[in-house]
This record gives structure tokens, sequence and C-alpha cells, in this order.
């Protein structure tokens, strides 16, 4: 049995670390590699043959570097590659959804709201979805523009970023949803925004702590990690960080949201391009 495992983490940018926290914490020993597709942010306004082109040269990155499983710590990406990916690469594959079966267990208004990229939005996963959990929900989309580019910039509070979840979340609100879903990996950075926006009673529900658990049951049933020994006390894990953009811009906010210090090394210019 494995005592630890290397996790080969992507996203279009910096949102996806909102999902590596959650992994760290469930895997306090595993190697992270986590790539920030930064010279093609955002995926969310791409075709899905582009993103689809980008999630398999990254995918094929993280396994030379040893990945035991990869976690597509994108919405977006996962409902345009998702399956593309588990086809071509034999190895676990864990992707993102919005989390509407969640939110439709907590709403009491009966009315949910999801923000999230227009690419998820209007992807056949996503319809397929909202066709198995919704039930007699109402489910309320709204496609947020320009929010991925300000999470990027770090701007997690200005004035622009502040009217953007304004605007965004005023239709949710008025149709009553009580519960919101954060459909993008990058918008559980907003949280404190969203809710001081949206007002203190109302549920922000995100994927992300799920994931790190599927992930932990895959990598024990899958690839023989030893569960016993995933515990902090048996060892430290390490993470390594990779941009395709600008490495030292990238590792300024990086560090600002993993919460330590991040060198982001550049990606090689065949996988970045
Ligand atoms: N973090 C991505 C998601 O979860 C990003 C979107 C984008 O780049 O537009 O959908």
């Amino acid at each position: 049995m494995a005592s630890r495992s290397t996790i080969g983490v992507f996203d279009s940018g910096v949102g996806g670390l909102s999902v590596l926290h959650h992994i760290r914490r469930t895997l306090p020993r595993a190697r992270l590699i986590y790539v920030a597709d930064s010279a093609h942010v955002p995926y969310g306004d791409k075709p899905a043959h582009y993103i689809e082109q980008r999630s398999v040269a990254l995918t094929r990155f993280l396994l030379s570097r040893g990945a035991d499983a990869i976690v597509i710590a994108c919405n977006t990406a996962t409902a345009a590659a998702a399956s593309v990916l588990r086809h071509q690469f034999d190895c676990p594959v864990i992707g993102m959804e919005p989390a509407v079966k969640p939110a439709v267990a907590a709403t009491k208004s009966g009315v949910v709201g999801v923000l999230a990229t227009t690419g998820t939005l209007k992807s056949a996963r996503f319809a397929a979805l909202l066709e198995r959990y919704a039930g007699n929900v109402e489910i309320v989309t709204q496609g947020c523009p320009g929010l991925v580019e300000q999470v990027e910039l770090g701007e997690l509070d200005s004035a622009i970023t502040r009217e953007l979840v304004e605007r965004y979340t005023a239709p949710l609100l008025a149709r009553g949803a009580d519960t919101l879903i954060l459909g993008c990996t990058h918008y559980p950075f907003l949280s404190p925004l969203i809710r001081e926006v949206a007002g203190r009673h109302i549920a922000l529900i995100d994927t992300g702590e799920a994931v790190a658990r599927h992930l932990r049951h895959r990598l024990i049933s899958e690839v023989g990690l030893n569960p016993d020994l995933q515990i902090s006390k048996c060892g430290s894990g390490s993470a390594q960080f990779f941009t395709s953009g600008d490495a030292a811009q990238a590792s300024g906010i990086m560090s600002v949201l993993w919460g330590g210090t991040v060198d982001a090394q550049p990606l090689p210019p065949c996988v970045a391009a």
C-alpha cells in the first residue's frame, strides 16, 4: 500500500486553489502539483474544443510529473473535457460540478440561484444535472462575465468586483433564492464579499470539500493509498506550482490565495502555448 500519493490539479487560473485548500486538509501528506493555465484564462467564454485541447495538454504534463490522479479544479473544464480525459487517460480523473443536489436539499424558499461561467451554464452536462436533481425546486442561473478576471487580479473586494457581485446576485435574490451555488472555483475567494452583498441569511454552497473527499476515496480504492497514513503526524506533504502565464505575477497572487509563499514555475513552452 502506498503511503503518499501525487495529485495533479489544474484550473484556467488561480481559482482551483480554493479546491487545493480542501485537498491539502484532506490529504496532508500528498505531493500536490498545481497548474494555473493563466495564459488562457478565462475558459468561460472559450469554445469547448479549445478547453478540451488545453485540458489534454495540462493532464499530459501532470502525468509526466508523476501524478497518480488528476483533479479538474474547474467547473468549465469539467463540462468541456472530463469525458475526453477519462477516455484518454488511465488514472482517476476527478471533476467538479455546480452543487445542485446539496443546494436543492438545503433551500427553504424553493428557489436556488447558480452563479457560474457561461460555458458551464450552457453545457449539456449542466442541463443533465438540473434534469437529475432540480425536482420541484426553481433553479435560476446567472452567468458572471468579468468575475474570474477580478479574482485573477487579486481584486477580491474592489469597487469593480463589488459592482459585479451586486449586479449578478440581485436578479437571483429578487426571484427569492435563499441558496446560492458558487459554480466556479474562483468564486469561493469572493465568499466574504458575496455574503456581505447578499446577506448572511443566504447560504453559499460550493463543491471543493466534497471533491477532496471523493479524491481521497478514489486514491484509496484505485491507487492503493493507505488510509491510516494520511494524517499530518505521519509527515508533511509538498506543493509545487506551475503557470502558463507570467510566473512572477502568478506567484504574487497565488501566494495571497494559498496563504504561503508560492514560487510558480513556468510551464514548458510546448505545454504553455
Ligand atoms: N475556475 C473555473 C471554473 O470553475 C474558471 C473559469 C474561467 O476561466 O472562466 O469554472
